[in-house]
């Protein structure tokens, strides 16, 4: 009874809960870009308002980077945090996007209505999700249903510098029975997914040097080295044929897939042709002897983000460059260790270098592979829910991104996370013209709902 309450609640309240969205979209909490400081700082003191609002104690927490926005709700039965992001991607390439990035807009699309904008789905839309169930849930029966912990960080989208120090000097504060995080998408865009793994991620920036100024490439080109032709030539080394990484000892700690996971995997009916369908490819691209859902859930991956050198700008320049950098990032499983590989992959490097080129290393990062237990009741309460609102039952799954807070939970606060979210593979997070489905976004709702009400 309580629970159909709610969810009519939630459906009559949807136009003012587009609209409350649409306020935090419109402020430009871009984490990784300084020049943005205080639109972060705006995007929490929104947060702490809106709980206000519907009578959530929250406030702002100061770190050296953007704030943490902390709110309590006391109760009984099982404590729960939820976490969600509240900074966002930087938008360029600007001309690319079909409107303002910060002037979201709901659009009619063949596919149904559509939230645009950037952080609509990740992880804006997604977070409010989890808020706007918790003010039905208030409004209808004058108290949430249990003890909830609400912790938005500002900083997840630039490596999140300030998370360990905070959560080790709040631990007791913040530690709950279990968290919640909406940060992930559904199975193949339709099916309810809890995401029990999460892959790591070790961020790498190289910069080789070769002559100590940019030089005529008429005049000293064939004689003078040009550290472009090797950069190039070791980022070719990465893989081998085969599509295996040839850093020494990259693949110690990755497991074999577990025989009763790959079943469950295989189970899911993978549509490939479909995925890579959706963004204008044909086939998977990754270790020959593996399946496409093992490549973006269970194996590490070594990707190039960026290059950069030479002439870039229009036109033509005959320069032989003094320098060229890439950015370089590894997607990592099981018990790979990103301290041990960052230090064998800098060694790889050096050992390729020639006479006369010189190579200087930038981390950005490095998070480990996080494996979720399933053991809490609550992750088949939420199993069992789930499927009445998608229609699809819910499906345990990995999941190929990286949100290095659920490890943290485990390791600093010995707190198991919940990894459950809405997000359709078309969001295009990250990327120009990012959108939410007013589907996501209300189903959502419900969702947490229904979730809240069988966990409690
Ligand atoms: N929401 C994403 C994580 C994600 C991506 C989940 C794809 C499911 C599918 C998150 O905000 C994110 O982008 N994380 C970064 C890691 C961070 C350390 C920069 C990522 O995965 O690149
Ligand atoms: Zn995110």
């Amino acid at each position: 009874m309580t629970l159909d309450a709610t969810l009519s609640r939630i459906d009559a309240d949807m136009p003012a809960a587009l609209d409350r969205l649409m306020a935090l979209l419109r402020i430009p909490s871009i984490s990784t870009d300084p020049a943005y400081k205080a639109e972060c700082d705006r995007a929490a003191d929104w947060l702490v308002a809106d709980l206000a609002s519907f009578g959530i104690a929250a406030e702002k927490r100061p770190t050296p980077g953007h704030p943490m926005v902390v709110g309590h709700v006391p109760g009984d039965g099982p404590h729960v945090l939820f976490y969600g992001h509240y900074d966002v991607q930087p938008v360029d390439p600007l001309t690319l996007w079909d409107r303002d990035p910060f002037d979201p807009a709901i659009e009619e699309t063949p596919r149904g209505r559509v939230i645009r904008g950037r952080g609509a789905s990740d992880d804006k839309g997604q977070l409010m999700t989890f808020v706007e169930a918790c003010r039905a849930w208030k409004e209808v029966n004058g108290t949430l249903p249990c003890r909830i912990t609400f912790f938005f960080e500002g900083e997840e989208e630039s490596g999140s510098p300030s998370l360990i120090p905070f959560l080790k000097e709040n631990a007791d504060e913040l530690k709950a029975d279990l968290a919640l995080i909406c940060d992930t998408g559904l199975f193949e865009s339709r099916v309810p997914a809890i995401m029990t793994q999460l892959r790591g991620l070790l961020g790498e920036e190289i910069t080789l040097t070769g002559p100590d100024k940019d030089l005529h490439s008429g005049m000293y080109g064939g004689a003078a080295i040009n550290p472009i032709r090797v950069l190039a030539k070791i980022l070719g080394n990465l893989h081998d044929v085969a599509g295996r990484i040839q850093v020494p000892g990259f693949y110690d700690g990755v497991p074999d897939l577990p025989e009763d996971i790959a079943q469950q995997w295989q189970a899911l009916n993978f549509d490939h042709g479909t995925f890579l369908g959706g963004v204008g490819l044909s086939q998977p691209a990754g270790e020959t002897d593996k399946t496409p859902l093992e490549m973006i859930w269970s194996r590490p991956t070594a990707e190039v983000n960026g290059i950069i050198g030479g002439y870039t700008g229009d036109g033509f320049k005959t320069v032989l460059p003094s320098k060229a950098s890439a950015k370089v990032s590894f997607r990592l499983v099981g018990q790979q260790d990103p301290h041990a590989i960052r230090e064998s992959f800098r060694a790889w490097v050096q050992a390729q270098l020639p006479e006369d080129v010189t190579a200087e290393f930038h981390g950005h990062g490095a998070s480990p592979a996080g494996q979720m237990s399933t053991e809490h009741p609550a992750f088949e309460q939420a199993r069992a829910v789930l499927g009445a609102e998608w229609g699809h039952d819910a499906a345990f799954t990995g999941c190929g991104g990286s949100i290095p807070v659920a490890g943290y939970f485990k390791t600093i606060l010995n707190m198991d996370t919940m990894l459950v979210g809405w997000a359709k593979d078309d969001d295009q997070i990250h990327s120009p013209n990012e959108k939410y489905d007013v589907e996501s976004f209300q189903k959502g709702i419900r969702s947490w709902a229904r979730v809240l009400d069988a966990i409690t």
